[in-house]
């Protein structure tokens, strides 16, 4: 069975290991501090405590049947240099106590007169650093070793160097709190080319199969090309269709017209009733099929162009007085007229004159097709709002209570207009050119009876 792992988040891949490196480097720095000031200090240490045994073994007089200590003063304050720390020291000869602390341990390897050994040993209750250091004294005539102990304790070095461990911690503690922010702050600078990117590709309509120009880093240039060769299958898949649909709208509409000139023929020449009935029903058939496919070719056409988005400056003014100049002819065959209200100025319109007049089109012939005999229809093109907008009312059936919305869905027809041939596409036509061109289109119902079509465009300049 093959298990859905979620993957783990790139800002997480990316922040935790920034993340662990900072806590290491953190612990490093603390560490590092607290070791290397320890051994400084007590370096330091060692050597004034070396310096000050080496004094006295120095000052170390042979007297009578034994030794006699004459401090000097520079050894008195090497002594008092050592601070606030105890001192504790043992002078033996030949083994012998002479003066101090009987009891102070000895080191484990003996000391040599070259140079002190130094040791730590617990000694009354705290720990005691020694520097030993030996010499011969020569007591009546003959060389006796003379050893030097002197001990001191390290409670202060043990406070300073505490405290110093302390800082370090702060110190590590604000390394790590300042790489939260900071990782976080990489993260997002990181992830944001990607997010840019999937803006880009988001914010394109729904049609736009043009491929993806957004600069990219170079990491995501492999995966941009890779988007672009899918998008090209696509386009390329979608223009074939479009293709199809045209040549099969065309292949069909011919031998249409064959067919109906035919039956028309055959209609003139018969007087049996019940063929010319025949005949009169295979005529409405053939011209229903015919406007289908029509629209079929028409409805690809404005699929085709919505995504080129090959937008010019049109005339919405004068396109309108041509496709009215266009649907005289038949509008007089019902005794109706158009009655245009021309515009006092241009309406320059970002758009496409096949998608405008494909939607004119679809928008006169409902008017009139759903307009009783000797009706007029009233067209206007003005401005409103920044949008040129084209008005054209009928005074016809209405929609008879079907919803707007619905009637824009392809192949949807009113609920009202069943004795009137169509094939439901005109709206969704007329609403997917509008959206194409960035406006929008309403129907609505007429004070006083009648449907209003209204069709927007955003105006020019
Ligand atoms: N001017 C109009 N008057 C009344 N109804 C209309 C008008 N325009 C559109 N309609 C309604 O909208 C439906 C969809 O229109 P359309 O998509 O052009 O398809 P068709 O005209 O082929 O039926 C129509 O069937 C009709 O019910
Ligand atoms: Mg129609």
């Amino acid at each position: 069975m093959r298990m859905r792992v979620t993957p783990v988040s790139l800002r997480q891949r990316l922040v935790m290991p920034l993340l662990a490196l900072s806590a290491v480097l953190s612990v490093l720095i603390y560490l590092s501090v607290r070791i290397g000031a320890d051994r400084a200090s007590e370096a330091t240490l060692d050597a004034v405590l070396g310096a000050a045994a080496l004094a006295m073994a120095e000052e170390m007089r042979a007297g009578e049947g034994g030794a006699v200590v004459d401090l000097s003063p520079v050894t008195f304050s090497m002594l008092a240099a050592m601070g606030e720390e105890r001192i504790f020291y043992r002078v033996a000869l030949n083994g012998q106590t002479l003066t101090g602390y009987d009891d102070l341990p000895a080191p484990a390897t003996p000391p040599t007169a070259l140079s002190p050994v130094y040791y730590t040993v617990p000694f009354r209750g705290s720990e005691l650093r020694v520097a030993a250091v030996s010499r011969s004294l020569m007591v009546d005539n003959r060389a006796s070793p003379l050893t030097v102990l002197l001990g001191q304790t390290r409670e202060g070095q043990k406070a300073i160097s505490t405290r110093l461990a302390n800082r370090a911690a702060g110190l590590g503690l604000l390394v790590f709190l300042a790489a939260v922010p900071l990782s976080l702050l990489a993260a997002g600078s990181l992830l944001r080319p990607i997010a840019t990117l999937a803006e880009a590709v988001g914010r394109r309509g729904p049609r736009d199969l043009r491929p993806i120009r957004h600069p990219a880093p170079a990491e995501l240039a492999p995966f941009v090309t890779a988007l672009n060769g899918f998008i090209g299958r696509l386009r390329g898949t979608l223009s074939q269709t479009e293709t199809f649909i045209a040549e099969a709208a065309h292949h069909i509409r011919t031998p249409l017209s064959v067919m109906r000139n035919e039956a028309e023929l055959a209609l003139r020449q018969t007087a049996e009733e019940a063929t010319r009935a025949r005949l009169r029903s295979l005529i409405r058939a053939v011209d229903d099929s015919a406007r289908s496919a029509g629209q079929l070719l028409d409805h690809a056409t404005v699929l085709f162009r919505a995504d080129q988005k090959a937008l010019a400056v049109v005339d919405l003014a004068a396109m309108l007085a041509a496709m009215v100049a266009r649907f005289t002819p038949m509008a007089e065959m019902k005794d109706m007229a158009l009655r245009l209200t021309p515009a006092d100025r241009a309406l320059p319109v970002a758009g496409d004159a096949v998608l405008v007049e494909a939607a004119l089109r679809n928008i006169i012939d409902n008017a009139i097709k759903y307009s009783p005999q000797d009706s007029d229809i009233d067209l206007q093109a003005r401005m409103a709002n920044g949008f040129a907008v084209i008005e054209v009312c009928d005074r016809g059936r209405g929609l008879g209570g079907s919803a707007v919305q619905g009637l824009r869905v392809r192949f949807q027809r009113g609920s009202n207009v069943g004795d009137v041939a169509g094939s439901g596409l005109g709206l969704t036509i007329v609403d997917e050119a509008a959206t194409a061109m960035g406006g929008h289109f309403a129907l609505t119902e007429r004070e006083g009876g009648g449907t209003c079509a209204t069709l927007s465009l955003p105006l020019q300049g």
